[in-house]
């Protein structure tokens, strides 16, 4: 059985990741492929729950390095229990934000470091990597329009640090995707999402 693709979806808050990764699955449908949507921090019951304990933090919150570690045993579990499984089964998996999201929010704008976090993905999920990243650009103040609709300006532990932080993010994914052409394509995420649609797939097609 030849494994299926692995597409992740990354780019800041707002970008229209999940929007775009579920138009994506049901373009595969259409053409006979079965593909599985999911999503980090979360994807399997045990990630869901450290999804909880990351974006509601009881205390005081966590500390950079707990807080890495924690996406890395979130992930852990869910490239164990769903993605792997999944892929050997033939199916492809399409998930909303990966370990691109640690080394951009942990690594870069939280400091820990590139090498870090490579170190914890190699220990947690035997450095498994998607076949292809899609880097969704999309403007602040259209991001802004798009959270204030969707999360009625109140925004979780992480999506609501400041401006400074996500703008290192930004940069962050800006860098991976010139670092390594091959495994990223970057898309202008503005517009319909069916115009974002279009250009998604015009990245994906050389992969079935
Ligand atoms: P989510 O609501 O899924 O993201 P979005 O706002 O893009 O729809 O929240 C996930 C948050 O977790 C988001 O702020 C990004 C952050 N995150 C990390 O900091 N590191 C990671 O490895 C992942 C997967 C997410």
């Amino acid at each position: 059985m030849e494994l299926g693709r692995f597409i992740a979806f990354e780019g800041g808050e707002g970008a229209g990741k999940s929007t775009q990764a579920h138009l994506l699955a049901e373009e595969l449908e259409e053409r006979g492929i079965r593909a599985v949507v999911t999503r980090e921090p979360g994807g399997t019951p045990g990630a869901e729950a450290i999804r909880t304990l990351l974006l509601e933090p009881p205390g005081e919150g966590w500390g950079a390095p707990a807080e890495a570690l924690l996406f890395a045993a979130a992930r852990a579990d869910h490239v164990a229990r769903l993605i792997r499984p999944q892929l050997e089964t033939g199916a492809w998996v399409i998930c909303d934000r990966y370990l691109d999201s640690s080394r951009a929010y942990q690594g870069a704008a939280g400091e820990l470091g590139d090498d870090a976090i490579r170190a914890l993905h190699a220990v947690g999920s035997g450095g498994l990597l998607p076949d292809l990243t899609i880097v969704l650009d999309a403007p602040p103040t259209a991001v802004a329009a798009r959270l204030a609709a969707r999360d009625g300006g109140v925004a979780d532990a992480i999506g609501g640090r400041d401006a400074e932080y996500h703008e290192r993010v930004a940069a962050a994914f800006r860098a991976f995707a010139m670092a390594e052409p091959q495994r990223f394509a970057r898309i202008d995420g503005t517009g319909s999402a069916g115009d974002v649609a279009a250009r998604v797939w015009q990245a994906v097609e050389r992969l079935c």
